[in-house]
């Protein structure tokens, strides 16, 4: 078990036992998490730069009490209060960044490619934190963390992923995540948001909300991405809700022991009903909790960690 890659630009690109590394090093940075000292010196000296585009709030945050729990000097970019306003590319913001000796830059962009393309010129790593509606790998990682957590295994598990598909980094980096784990993935929601070409990817796909969920062993719900959205994908969202949304009535048809995930933010009552958001089998602030260590994980492999039997020694130190 080792990694060997600089940068963490999609899960695309990953191995299953890439992949592993991620999560059994997460284990290894959660253990540490739970310690009375919870800071290593791992990347100590080191500077991390979040280069966030785009709004965001666990993935942002977690990032930085990651660089912060592995000893990293971390830098908040705003993109708000940044020259990018100025009409600044986002190639020589990176460049400058850089040339401040960032070690690593983690980069949110509503442009599909931002990542790759900063990744061709930077000697910098690069991490993605979601890359338009192409992928959000550490969302993914977290999410395969936590279910393996609770269900004690991925291969063979029914994971149904429901809601706007078409939109989602989130489900792209899953799909990818789940099926090289050895999962069964559904795809469900309205037609328009759940186009039949994902099928190419290995998943099922249905329309049918009844029969999406019914074996599902975990069903994560996704809400609807208006901010990616160019035309009306459906006619309203109380209709969406009607059809789709995951109510007590609706939860209760599901298996006795199913789990409940979304990444976040839930807008309650659309895709998901209070009763149900923060019932005893949703894992949603869970997810949050493990996004840490998957974070910590991450970090620390891209500068140069090889896996959880490295993670030992620097907490011994
Ligand atoms: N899940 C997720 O990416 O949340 P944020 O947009 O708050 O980072």
């Amino acid at each position: 078990m080792s990694w060997n890659k600089r940068h963490l630009l999609d899960i695309e690109s990953l191995t299953a036992d890439e992949i592993n590394t991620v999560l059994d090093t997460a284990t290894a940075f959660k253990a540490v998490g739970e310690r009375a000292i919870k800071k290593v010196p791992a990347l100590r000296g080191k500077t991390v730069i979040n280069l966030f585009v785009e709004p965001s709030t666990r993935t942002r945050i977690s990032f930085e009490l990651a660089a912060q729990r592995l000893s990293a000097d971390i830098i908040n970019f705003s993109a708000e209060a940044s020259s990018l306003k100025k009409g600044e590319t986002l190639k020589d913001t990176a460049r400058n960044l850089e040339a401040l000796n960032a070690d690593i830059i983690i980069i949110r962009h509503s442009a599909t490619g931002a990542p790759h393309f900063l990744s061709r010129f930077l000697k910098s790593s690069v991490v993605n934190a979601g890359d338009g509606a192409h992928e959000h790998p550490t969302q993914a990682l977290l999410d395969t963390f936590t279910i393996r957590e609770k269900k004690g295994k991925i291969e063979g598990l029914n994971v149904t992923i429901l809601g706007d598909i078409l939109y989602s980094r989130v489900a792209r980096s899953n799909i990818w995540a789940l099926l090289k784990l050895g999962a069964n993935v559904t795809l469900c929601g309205p037609s328009t948001l759940v186009p039949k070409v994902f099928e190419k990817m290995g998943c099922k796909v249905t329309w049918n909300l009844e029969e999406g969920v019914k074996d599902a062993d975990v069903v994560n719900l996704l809400r609807i991405q208006h901010e990616r959205q160019r035309k009306a994908m459906f006619p309203s969202i109380g209709e969406y809700t009607s059809l789709f949304g995951i109510n007590k009535t609706r939860f209760k048809r599901l298996k006795p022991d199913v789990m409940i995930m979304h990444p976040g933010p839930i807008n309650r009552g659309v895709e998901i009903d209070s009763q149900v958001a923060d019932c005893d089998q949703s894992v949603i602030l869970q997810q949050v909790t493990n996004g840490l260590a998957v974070r910590m994980a991450v970090l620390f492999l891209v500068n140069g960690g090889k896996g959880p039997q490295e993670v030992a020694a620097p907490v011994a130190t």
